[in-house]
Order: C-alpha cells, then sequence, then structure tokens
C-alpha cells in the first residue's frame, strides 16, 4: 500500500535573534541543518500494522507526516498504491488525501475546542460528498458507536470528555473519511496506562472490522509489541532494524534494538519496563559519522566510526544495519 523510497529530510535552522545579534558582534553564526531522516525506506503491506519505534528526535514524526502526505520530503518519494503521492492531481489527489488519515498524540491540541463533536465528526465527510445532508445525523451516531462513544453527548465538546473519550473523538473523526491508512503518531502516549489498554484494543478491533492498515508510531517498545505485525527501530534519521514482531522481541539483531529492550524485569510479566538507551541521544545538527550508533555501542569497532553499515538481511524478512553481521 505504502513505499518510501529513500526518504531524506533536512531541515535548515536560522539563526534566532539572539545568534543574529551575535553574529553582529562579531561571532561565527551560520545557519545549521537538522538531518531529520536519511534515506528511509519502509514499505507497508495492505492490512499490515508496523510499528516505528524509536528515542525522542529519532525522525518519527517527521516520517509519518511525510508519509500522510502532510509534508514534503527533501529527497526520495512515497509510493501509494505504487503511485507517486506528489504526481497525483485534482480528484485523485483530494482522494489519496482522504484515505490516508492521520491520529496525534494530544487530542486536546486537535481537536477544535468551540466544535460540537458532531461538527467535529461530520464536517469533513459532508464537505467531501462522503454523506448527504439528511444522512449525516445519522452517520455521526454510527461513527462515534464505532469508536465506543455515546452519540447521546454528541452535541457536547472536547472540554467535556475525558482524555480517553477525547482520543476516540480524533479516531472518530478520522474515520468518518473512510480512510484505509492511518498513521498513529504517538496516539496513546497522553493517556494512563489503564485507558492506553482500552484504545489500543479499539485500534485492533477497528483493524479487524474495517480492514485498515496502520503505521503506528511510538517510543515505547510495549505500546507497539502488542499492536504491530512488524517493527521498524529507526535511530538518528535511519532504520537500524526491521522484522516481525515476535522474533525482534525474542531475539533482537541490532545492538541499539537490544539495548532498547534491556530493561528491568517487573513483576507483572505482561508489562515490562523498559529502560533508557546508557549514553546521550547525539544532535542531528551533527550526527556521528559511520554507524550513528557508535558513540553509545559496546561493540563499536574501527570500522564503525567510518563506514556507515547497511541494512541487510539477516533472516527471512528480517532486516538489520551493522557490521557485527559481516564478521
Ligand atoms: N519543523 C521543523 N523544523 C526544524 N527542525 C525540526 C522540525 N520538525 C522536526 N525537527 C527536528 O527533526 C528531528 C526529528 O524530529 P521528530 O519530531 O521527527 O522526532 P520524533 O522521533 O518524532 O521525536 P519525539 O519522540 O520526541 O516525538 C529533531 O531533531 C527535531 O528537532
Ligand atoms: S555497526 Fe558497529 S557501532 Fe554500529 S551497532 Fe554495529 S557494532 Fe555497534
Ligand atoms: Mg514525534
Amino acid at each position: 500500500m505504502i513505499e518510501a523510497r529513500g526518504i531524506s529530510k533536512r531541515f535548515v535552522k536560522m539563526p534566532d535573534l539572539a545568534a543574529r545579534i551575535a553574529g553582529r558582534l562579531g561571532a561565527d553564526v551560520h545557519e545549521e541543518t537538522v538531518h531529520a531522516l536519511d534515506g528511509v525506506n519502509i514499505d507497508i503491506a495492505r492490512g499490515e500494522v508496523v510499528g516505528l519505534v524509536g528515542e525522542s528526535g529519532c525522525g518519527k514524526s517527521t516520517f509519518g507526516r511525510i508519509v500522510a502526505g502532510i509534508m514534503e520530503p527533501t529527497e526520495g518519494a512515497i509510493l501509494y498504491r505504487g503511485r507517486d503521492l506528489k504526481t497525483l492531481q485534482g480528484a485523485e489527489a483530494r482522494e489519496a488525501a482522504l484515505q490516508v488519515q492521520m491520529i496525534f498524540q494530544d487530542p486536546f491540541a486537535s481537536l477544535n475546542p468551540r466544535m460540537r463533536v458532531e461538527d467535529i465528526v461530520g464536517e469533513a465527510p459532508l464537505l467531501h460528498g462522503i454523506v448527504a445532508k439528511r444522512e449525516r445525523s445519522e452517520y455521526i451516531d454510527a461513527t462515534m458507536r464505532r469508536v465506543g462513544l455515546d452519540p447521546t453527548f454528541k452535541r457536547r465538546y472536547p472540554h467535556q470528555f475525558s482524555g480517553g473519550q477525547r482520543q476516540r473523538i480524533g479516531i472518530a473523526r478520522a474515520l468518518a473519511v473512510k480512510p484505509e491508512f492511518l498513521v498513529c503518531d504517538e496516539a496513546v502516549a497522553a493517556l494512563d496506562v489503564s485507558i492506553q489498554a482500552q484504545v489500543l484494543n479499539l485500534f485492533m478491533d477497528l483493524r479487524q472490522d474495517l480492514d485498515l492498515t496502520y503505521l503506528f508510531i511510538s517510543h515505547d517498545l510495549s505500546v507497539v509489541e502488542h499492536i504491530s505485525d512488524r517493527v521498524v527501530i529507526m535511530y538518528l534519521g535511519r532504520v537500524v532494524e526491521s522484522s516481525p514482531t515476535e522474533p525482534l522481541f525474542a531475539e533482537p539483531n541490532h545492538p541499539y534494538t537490544k539495548a532498547l529492550l534491556a530493561g528491568a524485569p517487573t513483576l507483572d510479566a505482561r508489562r515490562r519496563i523498559y529502560e533508557p538507551v546508557r549514553g546521550e541521544i547525539p544532535s542531528p545538527l551533527d550526527p556521528p559519522t559511520g554507524c550513528h550508533f557508535h558513540p553509545r555501542c559496546r561493540h563499536a569497532m574501527a570500522r564503525c566510526r567510518e563506514e556507515a553499515p547497511a541494512l541487510k538481511e539477516v533472516a527471512p524478512g528480517r532486516h538489520s544495519a551493522c557490521h557485527l553481521n559481516d564478521s
């Protein structure tokens, strides 16, 4: 359904006011480039749930926005059903834009506080001719029920709902335009653990019932473990490992994946606690040479500082980018 081909994204950071003043006083000030994504290839098959994981700032949201078509890559292309999103025009472009919807972390920030739920959910389908005016009310009720919301509350405003219910409103709004692919960016991160489980279950039910495909972005491995068929691990703008979920958790290949997975055992075996990886995340303004992970890797060799490892198949359907796989 989705093929991301060699996606790179660079943000040029202009000097801010303080820096410009410093520059006028003789300091060496110049614009800086953030390397948010560097040659990312990810394919997502129809019906598949792909989890995208990595530490803060590794480029997950940037990739999600590019896949959803709301941000342009600096290099590379997104093929949607085999066709480059950039080349679509007119009705085709509008249709693709509806087919791919994004769900964000903070439902409060992404819902208009002055709109009633019925308008939040019902606006886009009416605008795009998905429902006729006289069917609108019934359609809103059905969509609300679909995500576990009581339609008798449809005249209320977002602040009158709990966090979990607000996320359901966000999901209802996305579903209302009948998408086939959802990019969920930290969609449960802001919720309490018990509510997280309920919303994750909703995502899984919707997938079954509506035949949806997901890119599920999370910094939390325990979230993607339960929902994903395949997990892609990113580090500083590059994919370091990609694997079906079970073997990834049972036998991670990449030292970074291993570090992410090495968490403290808990009394409750159902919920592992993952600890932060040792060492600091390097700046994407000036990424390390060779393998980006080498300053934090226990196995780093001379070669790792010079040569970036390519993603290679290490087992059927499993890819990893580490020089250890060559020895
Ligand atoms: N619009 C922008 N302008 C400049 N830099 C940006 C912009 N958006 C993202 N970045 C930078 O690109 C890098 C990747 O950011 P991104 O938000 O994609 O990371 P992330 O993996 O989603 O992080 P988090 O887990 O914190 O959400 C970061 O260094 C970020 O500061
Ligand atoms: S390539 Fe080298 S530094 Fe990078 S993860 Fe593998 S062993 Fe570690
Ligand atoms: Mg993000």
